[in-house]
């Protein structure tokens, strides 16, 4: 995607529009515009007017503020990702629900849809919130890294550090009750802990950043791209499932 903040220039270059004007070339500018979108790639203009406007009090509503952070995302040019990338995955679900879920990075298909887990292992993380009733309407979902990294290779250290402001800025403007962190690269990067995944289960957790006023109660569970690959560790979710109702009905 990095060529599209240049788009309009490249499509007049190879339009040879330079030394035509925009009306003279109106019909052949859309034509291109069409073609790019019919390629699947998605437009970011990175204009700054283009954010949301504040309100008197310089106050945007939530919505509006998710948008701007999700702009900024896209105009972001300090990870490389972005450059293979047709989708700056954001967040799916409901940003008010109180349940805020982490992934890792987009695979093919949310890169391809433009929504996290949507995939295999986002039916399977499905079937686990319906399990105890939910749908995506209760949570709110996003990952560590917007962009699907190459092959679904894990994301880099490096590129893991340059995302992590937007990810806390991002959890600290949906402020949810609970934070359940889905694989070893969500738990790692919000915890900066290198502890196993089986320790960190069994442990009582809380999220803190320099943008929150209150710890966020956390749980962490097993990726459900490893679920797929070893089942027998299910049973270690329905667990955790267990222990967030009781959290969120008080109990504990
Ligand atoms: N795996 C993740 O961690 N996130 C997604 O969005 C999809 C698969």
């Amino acid at each position: 995607m990095e060529y599209q903040n240049n788009l309009l220039q490249s499509i007049q270059k190879e339009q040879n529009f330079n030394s035509l004007s925009y009306s003279e070339n109106k019909e052949a500018l859309l034509a291109a515009l069409w073609w790019y979108h019919y390629q699947g790639v998605e437009w970011a203009w990175c204009d700054p007017e283009n954010k949301a406007s504040q309100t008197s009090e310089g106050l945007t509503s939530l919505d509006e503020q998710l948008q701007n952070l999700k702009y900024e995302l896209e105009c972001f040019q300090e990870c490389r990702l972005i450059d293979t990338a047709q989708h700056t995955v954001f967040a799916d679900g409901n940003p008010a629900g109180g349940i805020m879920v982490v992934g890792e990075a987009p695979g093919a298909e949310e890169d391809r849809l433009g929504k996290p887990f949507v995939g295999a292992s986002g039916q399977l993380l499905d079937a686990i919130f319906q399990s105890v009733g939910w749908t995506r309407d209760h949570v709110y979902i996003t990952n560590v890294v917007p962009w699907r990294p190459p092959m679904n290779r894990q994301p880099s250290v490096q590129e893991i550090q340059v995302c992590l402001p937007f990810l806390q800025r991002h959890i600290a403007l949906v402020k949810p009750k609970v934070l359940l962190l889905f694989g070893a690269v969500a738990a790692r990067s919000l915890l900066g802990t290198m502890e196993g995944m089986a320790a960190l289960q069994q442990k009582e957790l809380f999220y803190k950043n320099d943008l929150l006023q209150e710890p966020i109660r956390l749980f962490v569970f097993y990726h459900p791209a490893y679920l797929l690959r070893s089942p027998g560790q299910k049973r270690a979710v329905w667990h955790q499932m267990i222990r967030l109702q009781k959290f969120l009905n008080n109990k504990v």
